[in-house]
């Protein structure tokens, strides 16, 4: 497998750590991209850490130079729904606005590759399990803040992006074919360069003019030695779910709103467990979700980059495990693990809830060959379990040394 040189946008937190990760430990340098924004701390893996925005585009273009970056993940985003539907504003601000400087800078810098972590809140109202091209009509900001990332990949990845990147970037090797047109556009320099960038993305129409000192029939033979030069790997996650305890990795989202860790601290703190409907058209009348482990989803991102680098080819895929559990199937399965009983407080529904949300992942299967291997509902469990119990214990350890001090 050839080795890539990777930033992780959002690194530091939970999917992204493990991402990060995963990209390491197979051989490849990673570099990662934060703002630590909700206070955690780098993650102590083989990888470097830089805090930022990945919407500093003079920042990310400094990266992308100096370590030679060849591969996005981007994962940085705000995630919490309820938010979004308060704020919406900053959403689109981190989600979407920030992703446009980072695309500007990958055309900017020819940086061809791009794996965005999406989400299965893109979908409209199941049917049944929902397979990738089910209609797309997300329920809350948040998710059309995914789904709008998603059509400017596309967009990039079929347009502009291949043209502007080809008439402005430095880099660009043209070959035997370039006529003297085109040996002209290369000899702008950096800052013409970029006003012909921008002024393309402002009036698309300009790069067929005199501007980019280029004629049609340059831009043409331009198109074709550029085609498909932005590859992407869409992955719609389902509910990321579990740790790697062992390598100090797992769920630590501010506030946490994720069913699994609020289950685990409540049955640990002795408090109540809220179970929000239990009328709905189940086995047992609560909601069934599909949860995959996070380091399954970490997985993928290896096997897709190497598709993605060996085909040329760009896709979309979800990730879960076609399974689904219950609410109260995951409270039985904890109290098992945890040996205690759970105080449980029966609520109504809450807005928005659906019923069973469930994947097919045949396309991550046939085409990467992925399968969701750690994402039994025990493993996952357990994993998360001993996660939030070593959270405890720090939080134990570092109090008993500030008492000592
Ligand atoms: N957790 C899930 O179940 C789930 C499901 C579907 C999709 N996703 C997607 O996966 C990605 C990661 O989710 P997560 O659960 O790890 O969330 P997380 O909050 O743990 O991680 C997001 C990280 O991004 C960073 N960040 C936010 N804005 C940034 C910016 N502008 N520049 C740089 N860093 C920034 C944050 O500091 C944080 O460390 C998100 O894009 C999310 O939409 C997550």
């Amino acid at each position: 497998m050839e080795k890539y040189s990777i930033l992780v946008t959002g690194g530091a937190g939970y999917i992204g750590s493990h991402v990060a990760n995963a990209f390491a430990k197979a051989g490849h340098r990673v570099t990662i991209l934060d703002t630590l924004v909700y206070g955690q701390q780098p993650p102590r893996i083989n990888a470097k850490f830089i805090k930022g925005s990945c919407a500093n585009s003079p920042l990310v273009e400094n990266i992308f130079k100096k370590e030679n970056i060849d591969t996005v993940a981007h994962l940085a985003a705000f995630i919490e729904v309820g938010e979004s539907v308060k704020n919406p504003l900053k959403f689109y601000d981190n989600n979407v606005s920030a992703t446009v400087n980072l695309l500007k800078t990958m055309a900017l810098c020819n940086v061809k590759n791009i794996l965005f972590s999406s989400s299965c809140a893109v979908y409209g109202p199941p049917q049944g399990p929902l397979c990738e091209t089910h209609a797309k009509i997300p329920a809350s900001p948040y998710g059309r803040t995914k789904l709008a990332v998603e059509w400017m990949i596309k967009d990039m990845a079929n347009g502009i992006f291949n043209i502007v990147q080809s008439s402005c970037h430095p880099r660009l090797d043209l070959g035997s074919s370039s006529t003297s047109q085109e040996k002209l556009s290369l000899k702008l320099n950096n800052k013409q360069k970029e006003k012909v960038f921008l002024d393309c993305l402002r009036e698309p129409r300009l790069i067929s003019g005199s501007k980019a000192g280029m004629t049609k029939e340059n831009i043409e033979s331009e198109k074709k030695l550029t085609k498909n030069s932005l590859n992407y790997t869409i992955f719609r996650y389902f509910n990321a779910a579990g740790a790697t305890p062992k390598q100090g990795l797992g769920e630590k989202h501010v506030p946490e709103t994720h069913l699994i860790p609020l289950l685990i601290r409540a049955i640990q703190n002795n408090k109540s467990v809220k179970i929000f409907g239990t009328n709905y058209k189940t086995p047992d009348g609560t909601c069934i979700r599909d949860y995959v482990h996070v380091s399954d989803i970490a997985n993928a991102h290896i096997l897709a980059l190497d598709f993605m680098q060996r085909t040329g080819t760009s896709n979309i895929f979800n990730l879960g495990t076609e399974k689904g559990f219950s609410v109260k199937e995951i409270i039985n399965e904890l109290e098992i693990l945890m040996n205690k009983k759970a105080l449980i407080k029966l609520c109504p529904r809450r807005a928005g809830d659906v019923s069973k949300l469930v994947a097919v992942t045949t396309k991550a299967k046939e085409t990467l060959g992925w399968n969701a291997h750690r994402s039994s509902l025990k493993e996952i469990l357990s994993d998360a379990i001993e996660w939030e119990q070593n959270k405890t214990l720090e939080k134990l350890k570092s109090l008993s040394r500030a008492i000592h001090f």
